[in-house]
């Protein structure tokens, strides 16, 4: 089996694969999958991790794939791979006896994984009029060399609407709403790829303290037709409308702002969360822990260790709650520090007394006071 995979993989005709079914319950990796990359011009395999709440990442070279390939399968046993010309099912057995599916399938352009430059959900050359009017393109598409990593955060948001569209509703309007909208680039282009190109019926809504930019906003709005998406002036904390909201987004809202914004997502039982936080103040406030004082004495530690644990507690107070919560990478650290997403998908699941412990652990050894926690009265049931 593994010779007959590695055949196929060193002849770069992997599409992309997904490894499942851990041998052991314990296993903290409870699924893998693979896809094709090109890092700085070499064709390496990208292996994602995917534990219970994170996902990690790891680029192989060809010539060291096998050898993972092999570790992979000692802790697997099931394994879905879409290869150029057909795809193929494997199931191990717990004695490693393997069960080989294969079905031809219409031969995929293989120039997909030859390709050097990286595929955007936007392509680079193609004029979108909100990319336009925003200032990103120029009038025949091209992307102004210093709009180049708007661009690619727009692009790697609008992988994220589509990661999330299963969970969405679809008998009726989907509402979204985006805290915090400012210049509003990625209000705009979700409402362009979820209306525009995916043809879905929703209602946009973005919210902003600052009424010029949210004027210019809504004229753009106008002035492309788009006419279920609408901009508010507004303070995230007053925000009251009682209509829940399916579908709530902030991007860099400042401090607690992104909290008030998770609780009112999470008061509505918004199916899907996308959330990635700004400076963080509240917890770098709080924070006492003897125990790490050897970091907590470097000012410059202290406020990063806040703002890693602040978002950790975040997604755990999301769990808590109902979600099925994951932190991700937004976008590489070269372009933002401001690199972490908050994912939340709503699945009402009930958390276990031991979660809550935990959960408690933490916040006890930091000697924090979450506001998130306050707003929805997170205690032990
Ligand atoms: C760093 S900007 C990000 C803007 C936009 N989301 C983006 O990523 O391009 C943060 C925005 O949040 C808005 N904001 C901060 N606190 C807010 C609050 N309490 N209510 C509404 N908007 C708020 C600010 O006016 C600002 O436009």
């Amino acid at each position: 089996m593994l010779e007959a995979l590695n055949e196929r993989i060193l002849n770069e005709q992997l599409i992309h694969a997904t490894i499942s079914q851990p041998r052991m319950r314990s296993n903290e990796v409870k699924r893998i999958k693979l896809k094709p990359v090109m890092v700085k011009e070499r064709y390496h395999i990208q292996v994602e991790y995917q534990y219970e709440r994170i996902l990690k990442h790891d680029n192989i070279v060809l010539a060291d794939f096998p050898a993972k390939l092999e570790a992979i399968f000692a802790d697997f046993r099931q394994a879905q791979l879409r290869f150029t010309e057909e795809s193929v099912h494997i199931q191990l057995s717990k004695k490693n006896k393997v069960l080989w599916k294969q079905n031809a399938e219409q031969v995929t352009n293989a120039s997909l994984t030859h390709n050097r430059k990286k595929q955007y959900v936007l392509e680079e050359n193609t004029a979108y009029p909100f990319l336009v009017r925003l200032g990103v393109q120029t009038a025949d598409g091209k992307v102004k060399q210093a709009k180049f990593d708007k661009f690619k955060q727009i692009n790697r948001f609008v992988e994220m609407i589509d990661d999330s569209l299963s969970y969405l509703p679809k008998d009726r309007t989907i509402r979204i709403l985006d805290f915090g909208s400012g210049k509003s680039y990625l209000t705009f282009a979700l409402y362009h790829y979820l209306k525009i190109e995916k043809g879905l019926d929703i209602h946009v809504t973005g919210l902003d303290l600052k009424k010029e930019v949210i004027e210019e906003c809504a004229q753009i709005a106008r002035d492309l037709n788009y006419e279920h998406l609408e901009f508010l002036v507004g303070d995230i904390n007053d925000y009251n409308d009682e209509t829940a909201v399916d579908m709530v987004v902030t991007l860099h809202a400042c401090d607690v702002a992104t909290d008030m914004a998770l609780a009112r997502a999470v008061r509505w039982g918004a199916s899907v969360i996308l959330s990635v936080p700004c400076c963080q103040h509240e917890l770098n406030r709080q924070l006492q822990a003897p125990a790490l004082d050897i970091m907590l004495q470097h000012g410059l530690v202290k406020e990063r260790f806040a703002a890693l644990a602040t978002d950790s507690i975040r997604a755990e107070i999301l769990s808590l709650v109902g979600y099925e919560t994951q932190l991700l990478e937004f976008i590489d650290m070269a372009h933002t520090p401001k690199n972490i997403l908050i994912r939340a998908y709503y699945t009402g699941k009930k958390p276990s007394a031991e979660q809550f412990e935990r959960y408690e652990r933490f916040t006890q050894l930091l000697h924090a006071q979450p506001f998130l926690a306050k707003e929805l009265k997170i205690e032990r049931p």
